[in-house]
């Protein structure tokens, strides 16, 4: 255990026997401690929205099929021209050194052997350049907390590039910090650095809490800094937080390469549509343009099945990870997308689809309960 300004930090290093992502939470609270733990796991007000995310799940159902003459699901599919060996993806998540002293280095090691994709956020604990290096290779974007100041943004974009990472996805549904009631109740404050702002900003995020790190951020986001950080980069720009279809068309209108349906795991508009239900909407107006990730309350294979069949390319998971990367570090997190990866080829089988494309063609029934 390393303790760091009195936060003791995970170090262990192995594989996870996995009965089920829930159970997951149950053993990462025994380890993480309290403030770390209610950063993670908590949502935004009564956490409405954080429980519709799970409960929206029941809203369609997976038809099973029969005499479909398959075997050994393929869960191999290609977005951005990248190909993975999972359809599941690390979203994002800031600060992962509250879970492992290693934080989001043993997350990238842990999802390149499973084969997946990764997106590191401005506000990790370990550097652009450290993440990317631990990936060895395998692919990664980065997630851009648009400053004010563009001198910050550009010195994060060009480590990001030289780092080799393969897109920006720009956060924009969390201008200012949800109504975290945990962290209040917690009075939390972050123990430890965040690495990208040590090196480019005054402060590095200790001591200080997530809504005080936000307003460091800009509130002004408009369509016209897609174009900006895409002629910047010269990398597609996926724009996350998008729960309506106009937003979607505005986004791809403004040059955006892809469309992340999210709610930010219940995090921030409280009251707001699970991201579930209002994915299929999105993905009929987007119509294939660019492709689509979509997150917030996956937690079983059923769950990224139903996902792809509603339009998702890509389906992320957020704490499942980190709790994994707190009982196991790089195995740790390597066993949760195994796990996921294994429930999903299940479900596949008993619907009759082969690959990940005859997923995106399933029909899911809308019956209601
Ligand atoms: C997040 N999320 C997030 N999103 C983002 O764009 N940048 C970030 O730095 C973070 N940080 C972060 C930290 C923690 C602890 C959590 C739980 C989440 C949101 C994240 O990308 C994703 O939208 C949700 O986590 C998905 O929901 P689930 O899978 O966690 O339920
Ligand atoms: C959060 C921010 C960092 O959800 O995205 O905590």
């Amino acid at each position: 255990m390393a303790i760091v300004n009195g936060y003791k930090q995970n170090e262990n290093e192995n594989s996870l026997d996995i009965l089920n992502l829930d159970q997951l939470e149950k053993q990462a609270k025994e380890i993480i401690p309290t403030g770390g733990f209610g950063y993670i796991s908590g949502g935004s007000e009564d956490e409405w929205t954080l429980r519709a995310n799970r409960q929206a799940f029941t809203h369609k159902q997976i038809v099973p099929r029969a005499l479909t003459n398959i075997e050994k699901p393929e869960l191999d599919t290609n977005v951005f021209g990248l190909p993975l060996k999972t359809p599941v993806f690390m979203v994002p998540a800031a600060a992962q050194g509250l879970a492992h002293v290693k934080g989001e280095v043993d997350t990238a090691k842990g999802v390149a052997a499973v084969g997946g994709l990764m997106a590191q956020s401005t506000y990790s604990s370990t550097s652009i350049a450290d993440t990317a290096a631990a990936g060895n290779g395998a692919p990664q974007f980065f997630q851009l907390y648009m400053s004010d100041d563009w001198d910050f943004n550009e010195a994060l974009l060009d480590e990001a590039k030289a780092a080799g990472v393969k897109g920006i996805i720009l956060t924009v549904d969390a201008t200012v910090d949800g109504y975290r009631e945990a962290d209040i109740i917690n009075n939390f404050q972050f123990p430890i650095p965040m690495a990208n702002l040590t090196k480019y900003s005054e402060g590095d995020g200790q001591g200080k809490g997530i809504a005080e790190i936000y307003a460091s951020a800009a509130q002004k986001i408009g369509p016209d800094d897609i174009a900006r950080i895409a002629d910047y980069t010269d990398l597609p720009v996926i724009v996350k937080g998008i729960e309506s279809p106009e937003d979607a068309l505005y986004a791809i209108g403004a040059g955006a390469a892809g469309i992340y349906v999210s709610n930010h795991g219940g995090r921030q508009l409280n009251g707001g549509p699970a991201s579930f239900d209002v994915l299929e909407d999105v993905a009929k107006a987007v119509n294939g343009k660019v492709p689509i990730i979509f997150d917030s309350g996956v937690r079983r294979g059923s769950d990224v099945f139903k996902a792809l069949a509603s339009g998702a390319d890509l389906v992320g998971i957020g704490r499942p990870v980190i709790y994994g990367l707190a009982l196991g570090g790089a195995e740790g997190v390597q066993s949760v997308f195994e796990h996921l990866d294994h429930e999903l080829e299940i479900i596949m089988q008993l619907a009759g689809t082969k690959t990940i494309e005859d997923v995106k063609k399933a029909k899911l029934l809308n019956l209601h309960y």
